[in-house]
């Protein structure tokens, strides 16, 4: 007779009780290390049942392979964990997390999650190490690439769109991948904006900031989270037992397992909180790091530590109910193996790559517009396309994307040459390299320039100047690719700017000089299509930048949602905060984005006026299309608490819709307000609402705010949660 862990008529617990009950210590702990790649070496761990997860093994044979040595030769048959980052894309890449949250728009971030999901998944991998929910407020870190950007809000939005979208209603549906959202937590508060480096904050910076994309993902449903690598105010957030216990556990219920970041619990020796391995493990483990992902630790410490009474069985069991418990959700017991046949018929269906440009042409953001130079017309007599990113096959694809193929890439290039009329001549020259200082090329660069009717100038970073390890001093274009845009500005050619890059740069010369600029992000394999329709009007722009342009990597970090100071900067008087050698104000505000049409919002309607106990606040408002072509807002929602007893941002973003229009076209949208929504924590970190004033501010942009109103909130409010 089967075991009942064996039968999947049994209740998920059960079975889990079942198989804890036939392990030896060894297997236990084999469950709780994941390794990457695999060698003979860990062939053999795999039959010893000495290994629970494995990740960057992909393909559905070489995966089948594997796992038939867990499934088949070890002692009770636990199927592996195959991992993966699986961020934007699986074969089919869609843009950055930076430019999936440019679009504004939920339900094709959630898409383009789930056929991601589905692609990795035909391909035996049933576990993503997304999404990244860092908040980003510095540029310089790289990795702001990989998330949605400075807003807690967006990026909840966000966050809970992406795990819905990777995990399905089911994490046993065939096409269902495991979400992991990470760095947890506040990775992305590096000190200089520098990777891996120190985080010190305080608890309302962490809870107000940090903390809320993750609460959203674990509301979602997230079954695990990653524990990242950095310093949280004195105690590494992979041995925190305040992150990983009384926040995650006990605060917001969190029933998943908890990975470490690579090695993170290794470098708990260099963090200098552990002495050796033993120490290292004792503490990531008892502050309830479930998982250790390649760094071994686990495997060489726990073990002794056990047999030393330093750690109890007990709570080694805790972490492989855990880990046992998604593998029985997830259905590997039943089903271990991919399917081949149809890893082959999922992967870079036709369907996938439409999306791919629906999603990549929604992210698009268009930065400047002077004289409605754009969109261009297709019968133009001579086009130049100009720059390094102009053909280059590898930069849109972005960083870890995963196993995006350049050959796949649509380039900017090629996508001008398939838009126009034949009639039309494209010329290009690649002007320069990305980084680097030959001036070689700008000849022939300006001189096609000269020739054309207007210049489309690709610049920006390449895709390993963002993501990990990549961070930056500068925030300029790199290399000489300012000066071939000044060379190229110098013919008199209208210019059509085009920026592929990771994180906000700081173009302020770009931004005074070149009339048209369009922030594309890493757009994935549809980069030259999404944005050649741009470029000629058969997309109309809609995407808002999620993150504060800076004019100058010294005025980071500059973020929309910041507090108000005792002198607020005020252009005419010296003595308020600001600075004496630049503006004080953003290049780009969070939020912003243009159109080629033009909306106007009429008719703010706040409701009740009074607030008392418990009621909801309904905002509506008018938003009208006024242009001649059909286009998308995203009209948005801030808030600000006028007078609190902690200091409040001067507003946040608390709602926002991306709504199509046709020219001429009326629509009304409706937010709805909860007394939560408005809440804030308070001198003793309890979330209260107090009576007074609330400003409403409805706008096009964090600073183009077109209607306000305010209500007033009678009485005060506790919440029993943080
Ligand atoms: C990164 C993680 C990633 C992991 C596995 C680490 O270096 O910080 O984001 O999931 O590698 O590839």
């Amino acid at each position: 007779m089967k075991p009942p862990y064996l039968d999947p008529n049994q209740p998920v617990n059960r079975r889990v009780e079942d198989l804890l009950s036939r392990m030896t210590i060894e297997e236990k702990i084999g469950q709780m290390c994941q390794y990457s790649g695999v060698t003979s070496k860990i062939e053999q761990m795999i039959r010893e049942g000495k290994v629970g997860a494995l990740l960057n093994v992909y393909g559905a044979a070489e995966v089948n392979r594997v796992q038939r040595i867990a499934v088949e030769e070890s002692r009770l048959g636990i199927p592996l964990l195959f991992g993966l980052d699986v961020l934007h894309g699986y074969k089919t890449i869609f843009p950055i997390p930076l430019g999936l949250a440019s679009t504004w728009d939920p339900e094709v971030v959630k898409r383009a999650a789930s056929i991601s999901a589905a692609e990795a998944s035909s391909d035996g991998i049933k576990w993503t190490f997304a999404p990244m929910v860092d908040i980003a407020r510095d540029p310089r870190w790289g990795r702001i690439a990989e998330g949605a950007g400075e807003d807690p809000y967006l990026g909840s939005v966000m966050a809970r769109a992406l795990v819905e979208g990777f995990q399905g209603p089911d994490l046993s549906n065939l096409s269902s991948l495991l979400a992991c959202p990470k760095h947890y937590v506040a990775y992305g508060g590096a000190e200089g904006g520098r990777d891996y480096n120190t985080v010190d904050i305080s608890e309302r910076t962490l809870r107000e900031i940090y903390l809320p994309p993750f609460k959203a993902a674990v509301k979602a449903g997230a079954g695990t989270i990653m524990s990242a690598f950095n310093d949280l105010n004195g105690i590494p957030a992979s041995a925190n037992p305040y992150t990983l216990k009384i926040i995650l556990r006990e605060e917001w219920g969190f029933k998943g397992f908890v990975v470490s970041d690579w090695n993170a619990i290794g470098e708990l020796i260099n963090h200098g909180i552990a002495g050796d391995i033993y120490e290292a493990a004792e503490k990531a483990l008892k502050a309830g790091v479930d998982m250790d992902m390649q760094g071994d630790v686990y495997q060489r410490a726990l073990l002794h530590l056990v047999k030393e009474g330093r750690v109890s069985e007990d709570l080694i069991d805790e972490s492989v109910r855990r880990i046992l418990e998604i593998k029985f959700k997830l259905g590997l017991f039943e089903r271990p193996y991919a399917d081949p046949e149809r890893a082959s018929q999922v992967i870079k269906r036709e369907e996938h790559i439409r999306a791919a440009l629906e999603v990549a042409r929604k992210s698009i953001v268009l930065l400047k517009n002077e004289g409605n130079l754009l969109p261009l017309s297709k019968d133009l007599k001579t086009v130049a396309v100009v720059g390094p990113l102009s053909d280059d096959k590898e930069a849109p694809l972005g960083p870890w994307s995963c196993l995006g193929n350049p050959n796949d890439v649509v380039t900017v290039l090629e996508g001008v040459k398939r838009k126009i009329s034949d009639k039309t001549r494209v010329l290009y020259a690649e002007g320069c390299d990305v980084v680097g200082g030959s001036r070689e090329d700008f000849e022939e660069a300006v001189r096609l320039a000269e020739e054309s009717d207007v210049a489309i100038v690709v610049v920006g970073e390449s895709r390993e100047m963002s993501g990990e390890a990549a961070s930056r001093a500068y925030l300029d274009l790199p290399g000489l690719q300012e000066d071939l845009l000044k060379a190229v500005h110098a013919t008199g050619t209208p210019i059509v700017m085009v920026l592929m890059n990771g994180r906000p740069l700081s173009i302020s010369w770009a931004a005074e000089h070149i009339p048209s600029i369009i922030e594309a992000w890493f757009p994935g394999i549809q980069a030259g299509n999404a944005i050649a329709d741009v470029i000629f009007g058969d997309y109309n722009p809609g995407g808002k930048i999620p993150v504060t342009f800076p004019r100058t990597v010294g005025q980071v970090p500059i973020y929309y949602n910041h507090k108000s100071t005792g002198r607020p900067p005020s252009p005419e008087n010296k003595w308020t905060s600001k600075y004496i050698d630049v503006s004080y104000t953003p290049l780009f505000p969070f939020g912003h984005g243009l159109s080629y049409t033009r909306f106007e919002y009429s008719g703010l309607y706040i409701s009740p006026q009074e607030v008392v106990k418990d009621q909801d606040i309904r905002i509506t408002f008018r938003l009208k299309n006024v242009g001649d072509r059909e286009g998308d807002e995203v009209a948005q929602l801030y808030v600000r608490d006028v007078v609190a007893s902690v200091t409040r941002p001067v507003k946040e973003l608390k709602g926002f819709r991306r709504v199509t229009l046709k020219p001429g076209e009326e629509k009304s949208v409706e937010f709805k307000l909860t007394l939560e929504d408005i809440s804030f924590l308070n001198h003793e970190l309890k979330r209260i609402v107090e009576p007074g004033e609330f400003k409403i501010m409805i706008g096009s942009s964090s600073e183009d705010i077109r209607l306000t109103g305010s209500f007033m909130v009678r009485e005060y409010v506790e919440f029993p949660w943080k």
